[in-house]
This record gives C-alpha cells, sequence and structure tokens, in this order.
C-alpha cells in the first residue's frame, strides 16, 4: 500500500534554508510517487529523458515528447529542473560521429552537430530549467595510469579535448541565464577528485563559462569514506563554483559484493544507512554556502536504478523513503538534524 497522507514534515521544507531537495524522476514514477515527490522535493532532475539518444535518435529527428512531459510536471508543481545530461559517452547514438557516407565524422561537424543540439534543447527548456550538466563523465578512472586524465571517446577521439570547453559555450549561447555544470562519479575519490579539480580549473582558466561542479555522490555503506567526502568538497569548494550533489544514492551492498539472497534490507543495514544518511547531511550542512542542491538518484525503494546494477535484477535499498514510500530511520535522521 502507498501511503496518501503524509504526516511527517516535509523534506524540502525542513531544509529550506540550507540547499534544494532533488529527485531524478520519470513518466512512470511521477505518477507512481507523486504524492512523495510533490511533498518532500522541490526541484527534479530527467532520469534519461534528455539524453542524447532520448531527444535526437536521428540526425533530423527529435522527441521531445517524454521530456516535455517532465518539465510539465516541475512547472505544474513549481519545482526546480536540473537538465541532463549534454554530452556523454553513453546512451549517444552513432550517428552523430559518422558521416553518413561509411567514415567518421570530421570535427568541424562533430562540433557543429554539437551546437545544433544544445542551442534546440537548452533553447527549448530556458523556461523551466535552470542548470544543465553540460558535460557527463569525462574524466577516466584509470589510476594505473598516471598519465590518463581523460576518458577514451568519440568526443575525444574526434574533436579534441576542446570539445569541453566548446559544449560550455554553446549552451551559454543558448541560454546565457543557465548555470552550467561539470558532473561526474567516484567524485571524492582522492586520484579522480585531482583530476575533475584540474579539468573545471583549467575550464576557469581559459574563462569557459562553467558555474558549478555536479557530485553524483552514487555511494554504499562502506565507500567512499567521509573523510573523502569532505576533502573532495572542500577541494570543490576552492574553484569558488556552486557545488551540488546530482544523483545521491546510498547502497547497502558494497560495489564488489555480488550476493543475490537478500529480500528486505537487514536491520543493521538501515541502522547502517541511517547513520551515514545523517552524517552525510551533517557536513552537507557544514557547507550549505556553496551547495545549492542535493539530489537523490530517484525518490523511494521501489524505483532504482541498483536494482539493474551491478547485479542485474538484485533488489537494493538506497532512499530515506522505503518501497511503500514511508519514511525510513535514514528519513527520521535527516529530518532531526534540520531542526537543531
Ligand atoms: C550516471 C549518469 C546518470 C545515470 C546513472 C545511472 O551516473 O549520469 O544519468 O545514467 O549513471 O542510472
Amino acid at each position: 500500500m502507498i501511503s496518501s497522507t503524509r504526516q511527517e514534515a516535509s523534506l524540502k521544507e525542513l531544509y529550506k534554508g540550507d540547499f534544494q531537495i532533488g529527485a531524478a524522476v520519470n513518466p512512470v514514477t511521477i505518477e507512481s510517487q507523486k504524492s512523495l515527490l510533490t511533498y518532500h522535493f522541490n526541484s527534479i532532475t530527467a532520469e534519461n529523458e534528455m539524453k542524447f539518444s532520448s531527444l535526437h535518435p536521428q540526425e533530423e529527428v527529435y522527441t521531445f515528447q517524454d521530456a516535455d512531459r517532465l518539465a510539465g510536471f516541475a512547472k505544474e508543481h513549481q519545482m526546480a529542473m536540473r537538465g541532463h545530461t549534454l554530452v556523454w559517452h553513453n546512451q549517444t547514438p552513432d550517428w552523430l560521429f559518422e558521416n553518413g557516407q561509411g567514415g567518421p565524422a570530421d570535427r568541424a561537424l562533430l562540433l557543429e552537430r554539437l551546437r545544433s543540439h544544445i542551442g534546440a534543447v537548452v533553447g527549448r527548456y530556458k523556461d523551466t530549467v535552470y542548470c544543465w550538466d553540460v558535460v557527463n563523465e569525462v574524466i577516466s578512472d584509470d589510476t594505473a595510469d598516471k598519465e590518463t586524465f581523460l576518458r577514451p571517446s568519440k568526443w575525444l577521439e574526434i574533436a579534441g579535448i576542446d570539445f569541453i570547453a566548446k559544449a560550455f559555450e554553446y549552451a551559454h549561447e543558448a541560454d546565457p541565464k543557465a548555470l552550467l555544470f561539470y558532473n561526474d562519479y567516484n567524485e571524492s575519490h582522492p586520484c579522480k577528485r585531482d583530476r575533475i579539480y584540474r579539468l573545471v580549473r583549467s575550464l576557469l582558466d581559459q574563462g569557459v563559462p562553467i558555474h558549478g561542479v555536479g557530485l553524483q555522490a552514487h555511494w554504499n555503506l562502506f565507500d567512499p569514506s567521509l573523510d573523502d567526502i569532505r576533502a573532495a568538497i572542500e577541494k570543490y569548494a576552492e574553484l569558488g563554483l556552486q557545488l551540488q550533489l546530482t544523483e545521491l544514492d546510498l547502497s547497502v551492498f558494497r560495489f564488489e559484493d555480488r550476493r543475490t539472497d537478500l529480500l528486505h534490507p537487514s536491520e543493521e543495514m538501515l541502522e547502517r544507512q541511517a547513520e551515514l544518511y545523517e552524517a552525510v547531511f551533517r557536513l552537507l550542512r557544514e557547507y550549505r554556502d556553496c551547495i545549492g542542491a542535493v539530489t537523490f538518484w530517484g525518490a523511494a525503494d521501489d524505483y532504482t536504478w541498483l536494482d539493474g546494477f551491478p547485479v542485474r535484477g538484485r533488489k537494493n535499498w538506497p532512499f530515506i523513503f522505503d518501497e511503500s514510500h514511508r519514511p525510513k530511520p535514514a528519513y527520521e535522521r535527516i529530518a532531526a538534524l534540520a531542526n537543531r
């Protein structure tokens, strides 16, 4: 049973003076989680519907319908909306990198297509979307290779490193008011953190219009450590940009853990998750002057991408609301913290 009347305090109200509280949504969850979303959250992000493949599957074809519905939901409920995402190595169609004659696109063609895509998409949602994850996940995870800095991709191969700067410039051109973010995961691991910092610092030095760093925050009960999270926030804060947690979830499993026997989270897991959420939110409040929003990558445990990753079909319980949308111990801790 999904409860429709809510007794607990609204999270967005509790955190009004600190930062926005966001959730990733899709056309199904804006219906199935509607009362939860509108009661607790004041910001949304489209889970998949604004990605390149979703919006622009063929060169001459744009498919805005699902994204329009989500933008309409944000408007109807006076929620802020984050745009996600303009440049990524995943969920991006092949045609973009091809020249239509059986060969690869060249740099000029790729950048022209990027400009036209960004112009159409950012332009369309200008009245609803106040910030964009312009570039997502271009930093390499390969810690063994000290020289590796950027992830190998078609973007890099064809256009060279400045596809990154160009994307920000095109987005700024399309909507000069929009806040433009660089977004990445494993953002609190020291090696990746320093690479992200180096990239953003060099963009700033080149005068590129970039206004924020998105920490995806796909974390779990064991990793990263709070010390690493704090160190990452401090390091990014030195850039003088707005920081946001953009995709927060706390998996109950270690990343390497492939167990599939659990039908319910154990009491111990829920307690540990509550402690961790409390510690994370305490830390975020300390840095509220530079943190603009905290967005969960979902809203309640009935729907999470972690049910399919990294183990297909294994249930996970990463949020502060349970499968019936009731507050979990983690919610209670976060709520209590806000009142202190
Ligand atoms: C990354 C992307 C998101 C989403 C998640 C997994 O973090 O930025 O758009 O695809 O992976 O769902």
